[in-house]
């Protein structure tokens, strides 16, 4: 039987969970044995004692990982600490390949194979698998809830014996998933909600959500689309064009939720300090890309900054302020890749060496760190 172990959590503030005891009767059901690591799940509210009534057994971070075939985590452990599990057991999480080269080198000597998830293609058939997007949803969501605790003022109109306020500005800069899930939260909390991108195909997406699309039109040849559906680094001439449009819409704003990334590159930088200084004092800005670089001049991860009057926000975990329901996608996507790969005969996952997932995930192998995006030749 296949031994799967949970990992728990060793980095700061990072409370989500790879599995669930939902996920843990599925991999049982398939045919797996499940350890999990004492108190993995207690940040993302799941005792031990659940996972033991779903069928795991529960042990040290020693135990679980002894012999264990596939290790499930949320972010990738030290290669220290996963020693004593079988030869080429695959280790399947987020595992940050750019972020962390020293750490993926230490898998390959220790002959695990590493598979990030992350790095998932954004095909249709692994749209289950993708925990970019159930994670992104989630943190678009918080976005706008924690930007609306921040602010001084309420999101929707209201029309009282005292008399009316009125509704939030609230301008959205990026629309992927995290930022039309906060167009979404933010029309559903009663403001006034706008938002760009630099992918045309956005526009009607944003419309559709009952915003306002802010477009920059007078550039020529503008498609910010890239490959895979992701947005490509524009030219200096559409930057000017955007920051002008910014910056008169930006002054009339209270709530702005950045979104904007690019693959493989720091975040673009969206809103200067002078834009900043232009909003009205207590207005609130919250960028989700603060962990990548950042979209906001002067933006610091995990602390509330004040510039101008204006509170600028943003979390290095943003998914970890939901554990819970992070931790329930999260693990579902883990689960839908390994089930989807299922060989009954072999009583395991297995990767064809040709699948377009296996190529876009797998890391190291054999003792050696195997993608093309990460060997000097890719
Ligand atoms: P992301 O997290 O890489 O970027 C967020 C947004 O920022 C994107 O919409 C991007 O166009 C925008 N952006 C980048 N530079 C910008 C700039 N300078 N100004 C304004 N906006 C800027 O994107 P995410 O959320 O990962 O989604 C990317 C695409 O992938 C979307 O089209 C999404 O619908 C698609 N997708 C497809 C899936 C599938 O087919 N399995 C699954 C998930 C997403």
């Amino acid at each position: 039987m296949t031994r799967i172990a949970v990992l728990k959590e060793q980095a700061p503030g990072e409370n989500r969970v790879s599995a669930t005891p939902e996920t843990v009767k599925k991999l049982i059901a398939l045919g797996a044995q499940v350890a999990v690591e004492a108190g993995a799940g207690a940040a993302a509210a799941i005792a031990d004692a659940d996972y033991a009534a779903a069928g795991a057994t529960l042990g040290s971070r020693k135990d679980v990982v002894a012999k264990a075939e596939i290790l499930l985590g949320v972010q990738g452990p030290e290669a220290a600490s996963i020693k004593g599990c079988a030869k080429g057991a695959w280790l399947v999480a987020a595992l940050d390949p750019f972020g962390q080269p020293a750490r993926i080198n230490g898998y390959a000597a220790a002959e695990i194979e590493a598979l990030a998830m992350e790095f998932m293609p954004r095909i249709t058939r692994a749209q289950s698998m993708d925990i970019l997007s159930s994670q992104s949803n989630l943190a678009g969501y918080k976005a706008v809830i924690d930007a609306s605790a921040t602010y001084g003022r309420a999101f929707p109109m209201m029309m009282t014996a005292a008399g009316t306020i009125s509704a939030a500005r609230v301008f959205v800069m990026g629309v992927g998933v995290a930022g039309l899930q906060a167009i979404a939260t933010a029309r559903r909390l009663g403001a006034q909600v706008s938002a760009t991108d630099v992918r045309s195909a956005t526009r009607e997406q944003i419309e559709s959500l009952g915003a306002k699309a802010i477009f920059v039109d007078q550039v020529a040849g503008i498609e910010g689309e890239g490959a895979g559906g992701y947005a490509t680094e524009m030219s200096d001439a559409y930057k000017a064009a955007q920051a002008d449009l910014v910056s008169s819409h930006i002054a009339k704003q209270d709530i702005v939720i950045t979104t904007a990334l690019i693959p493989g590159r720091p975040a673009p930088r969206l809103i200067s300090d002078a834009q900043i200084a232009s909003m009205k004092p207590g207005s609130v800005i919250f960028d989700l890309a603060v962990a990548q670089g950042g979209n906001v001049e002067g933006a610091v991860a995990d602390q509330i900054v004040e510039r101008h009057g204006v509170k600028i926000m943003g979390y290095t975990n943003t998914p970890a302020r939901l554990a819970a329901d992070a931790s329930a996608l999260f693990a579902r996507n883990l689960y839908n890749f390994l089930s989807a790969f299922w060989d009954k005969e072999a009583g395991r996952p297995v990767l064809p060496d040709d699948d377009e997932i296996t190529t876009a995930i797998r890391l190291t192998q054999n003792g050696a760190v195997v993608h093309p995006r990460l060997t000097a030749n890719g």
